[in-house]
């Protein structure tokens, strides 16, 4: 199968605009409010006592603003933001020194947390409790270990994977946020607000139809206005209508679901081969040519949590919505 426009990973051409459109401050943060409401009362307690922040751990699927809730953090804080990530740590030692430059109330970010190494993750323990690490110096019979005292620091930790993260790693965090989808409705005020950073045209239908395709993901819908914005300088006058944004996401093949060419030959794979279902995993893969383990982890949540296809113990059943995405008649 190919690339997939609607991927909610971030992709090359995400990288320019995402860093202009992510909102610094947590009242322009748009959604998530119990998420918000949280931050908001752990950020002004910690700030009366004049402290850091607790630790804070994010998670949830990628594009729904785990990484700039870690920016907005620090800005409300007032504090520098250093930014890591879990593969990109090797060694203990690496993690004693980024521990150890960090100044007091900072905030380190790492990303994809569940992929630190275990002795990596050791480190962590004692200086998230107590803000100290050991370090070894010195080699052979003249090694020794001696304490560091660190500053009081904050780290936020984000993952996609919360189900990954060792337990004695979660338990150390004293906030721990499950970031959800997004609403049509508040997709459109952040297609909005983002048309207006990039200085963008944009009538509400305009932001509707975008809203509706960008499966609950900000990161999708700022790419996807991108994309359409670049059809409409070329082809209208540059203002997004509901007329060109649908023509435009007619063309990138994104249905009004949000669905591509590839969701939809899963969902017609089972009913018009296997008579809508139950189908089993593998024999699903199999016939569209996609290794099962794909197929269960990128291509049908969405398809399930929306309702498209149901799991059930004998397999994968294409639902009534799946039907009438595809304009097929349900036999009964
Ligand atoms: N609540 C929001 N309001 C406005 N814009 C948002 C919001 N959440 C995310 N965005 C936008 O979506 C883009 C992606 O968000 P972000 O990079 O924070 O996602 P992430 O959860 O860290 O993804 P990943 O799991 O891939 O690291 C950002 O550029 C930002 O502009
Ligand atoms: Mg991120």
């Amino acid at each position: 199968m190919e690339k997939r426009v609607i991927s909610t990973e971030l992709v090359e051409e995400d990288i320019k605009i995402e860093n202009n459109l992510r909102p610094l401050a947590l009242e322009d943060y748009i959604g998530q409010e119990k998420v918000k409401r949280n931050l908001k009362v752990y950020i002004e307690a910690a700030k009366a006592r004049n402290d850091s922040l607790d630790h804070v751990l994010f998670y949830g699927p990628p594009g729904l603003g785990k990484t700039t809730l870690a920016g907005i953090i620090a800005n409300e804080m007032g504090t520098h933001l250093k930014v890591t990530s879990g593969p990109a740590i090797e060694k203990p030692g690496e993690m004693a020194a980024i521990l150890n430059n960090l100044a007091e109330g900072d905030v380190l970010f790492v990303d994809e947390i569940h992929r630190l190494n275990r002795q990596v993750e050791e480190v962590l323990y004692p200086a998230m409790e107590d803000y100290q690490i050991d370090v070894m110096i010195g080699k052979g019979a003249t090694a020794r270990s001696i304490r560091l005292e660190l500053p009081k620091f904050t780290l936020v930790g984000a993952t996609t994977r919360a189900g990954l993260l060792s337990a004695p790693l979660r338990d150390r965090f004293g906030v721990v946020n499950h970031l959800e989808y997004y609403t049509v409705k508040e997709l459109e005020t952040i297609i909005i607000r983002s048309a207006n950073v990039l200085g963008v045209e944009i009538d509400s239908q305009g932001a509707n139809e975008l809203a509706r395709r960008s499966r609950g993901t900000p990161r999708l819908a700022n790419r996807l206005l991108k994309r359409v914005r670049d059809f409409a300088q070329v082809k209208y006058d540059g203002r997004i209508t509901g007329e060109v944004a649908d023509y435009a996401l007619n063309l990138l093949d994104v249905d009004r679901d949000g669905l591509d060419a590839n969701d939809r030959l899963i969902l017609g794979t089972i009913i018009k081969k296997f008579g809508g279902g139950p189908v089993g995993l593998d024999t699903l893969a199999a016939s569209i040519g996609e290794d099962a383990g794909t197929l269960e982890d990128v291509y049908e949540p969405y398809l399930i949590q929306n309702g498209f296809i149901n799991r059930t113990p004998r397999g994968r059943v294409a639902t009534n919505e799946a039907y009438l995405n595809l304009g097929i008649e349900q036999k009964v």
